[in-house]
């Protein structure tokens, strides 16, 4: 996508043949930085702080994290050590475990003075399909948008947290199709759950938005479902982070209160995902999906940025009372309408997604 006419990405090859360069959105939307990351512990740094984040940004960041390491030490023992230490950075989003997996699968049997060209040019390529898979949920979503289109007004969409071209390597999941249909002339309007603790909406998808001249909305968590109720939402478009082969849904902590509120109004509620956030090795996402518990700071303090353009982050609490800050949680399948890939639109049930794998292995 374009800041200020500029084509970015999220994440760029360092131009040295080494290294990899990222935006550091922990600094965002106050500071646009970007940051080198040089070694495999600098990626591992950079996921567990959320520098970079989203699903299928962390996992090509652990990718090139995992080719970095195979710079410094091509080894057997040197492999499985980097393989474990990215795989802890975060719990919840599979893309973590897919992008490893795929790297460490092509390693194993080279010789190990080719591991580290090998991995840079996977990692590379594994942005590149990053972006064409997006683009493809864009097209695919196009359509369901344009269904919502009756040229009385903007269509009207819900989002949560960011599943934008900041925690993708460009395009966005839930994004692709809205910025596509902003681009296609049809009037969209976007209602951007702000996404407490951490605010991605208020602080990410806002901004991308902004960039791009989307018209949208911040609004606080609490307010989708009296804005279903009105019928000031015509659709709700959210990512996720794991798939499970019956189709439930992990996403971002709220994602679930704003299904429930969804189906209440008869509001339809879709998913944006590339295919390899479908984790085919479970079923119920509940009592299967591991849910990644962060710090209670994010949800004591929050950033903000005073008239002088100073950045601060004041405790916004009571003194002395702890936090709880589960990051994710899981709609049931029954409350999703479609499962928007880059292979078309899904029903979410095994029926469904078993036919989607059939489709991918053919
Ligand atoms: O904790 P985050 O910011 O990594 O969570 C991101 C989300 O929940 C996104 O909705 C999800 O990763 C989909 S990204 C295309």
């Amino acid at each position: 996508m374009r800041i200020d006419g500029v084509a970015k990405r999220s994440i760029w090859p360092g131009g040295d043949g080494e290294t990899v360069e990222i935006i550091d959105q922990t600094k965002l939307p106050f500071e646009f930085a970007t940051r080198r990351l040089t070694h495999c512990d600098d990626a591992v740094e950079a996921i567990k702080v959320m520098r970079v984040r989203g699903a299928p940004l962390i996992g090509v960041t652990a990718a090139y994290g995992l080719a970095m390491a195979m710079r410094e030490d091509p080894g057997d023992a040197a492999l499985a050590t980097a393989y474990e230490t990215l795989f802890a950075t975060r719990p919840t989003a599979v893309n973590l475990r897919w992008a490893l997996e795929r790297v460490r699968a092509h390693l194993s049997p080279l010789d190990p003075s080719h591991r580290f060209s090998t991995a840079y040019a996977l990692a590379g390529q594994m942005a590149d399909e990053d972006v064409e898979i997006n683009r493809m949920i864009g097209v695919h979503g196009l359509e369901i948008i344009k269904s919502h289109a009756s040229g009385g007004g903007p269509v009207n969409i819900l989002t949560h947290c960011n599943a934008g071209w900041l925690a993708t390597v460009d395009w966005g999941t839930a994004t692709s199709p809205i910025y596509q249909a902003h681009d296609a002339g049809i009037d969209v309007h976007v209602w951007v759950d702000e996404t407490r603790p951490r605010n991605q909406g208020a602080f990410l998808t806002a901004l991308e938005l902004g960039w791009h001249g989307v018209p949208h909305h911040i609004i606080t968590d609490n307010a989708g479902g009296h804005l279903m109720q009105h019928g000031r939402v015509d659709m709700c478009i959210v990512g996720t982070d794991r798939v499970t082969a019956s189709g439930d849904v992990c996403n971002k902590i709220g994602t679930y209160l704003k299904a429930l509120a969804a189906q209440d109004n008869n509001v339809p509620f879709y998913v944006c995902l590339p295919t390899p956030t479908i984790d085919w090795r479970v079923s119920d996402g509940v009592a299967e999906i591991p849910i990644e518990e962060r710090a209670e700071d994010e949800v004591l303090y929050l950033d903000g940025v005073l008239a002088d353009g100073s950045v601060v982050t004041p405790r916004i609490t009571a003194p002395n009372s702890p936090a709880a800050n589960p990051a994710f949680d899981v709609t049931p399948a029954r409350l999703v309408s479609g499962l928007i890939t880059e292979m078309g639109v899904f029903d979410a049930n095994t029926a469904a997604l078993s036919q989607l794998k059939r489709n991918l292995n053919p």
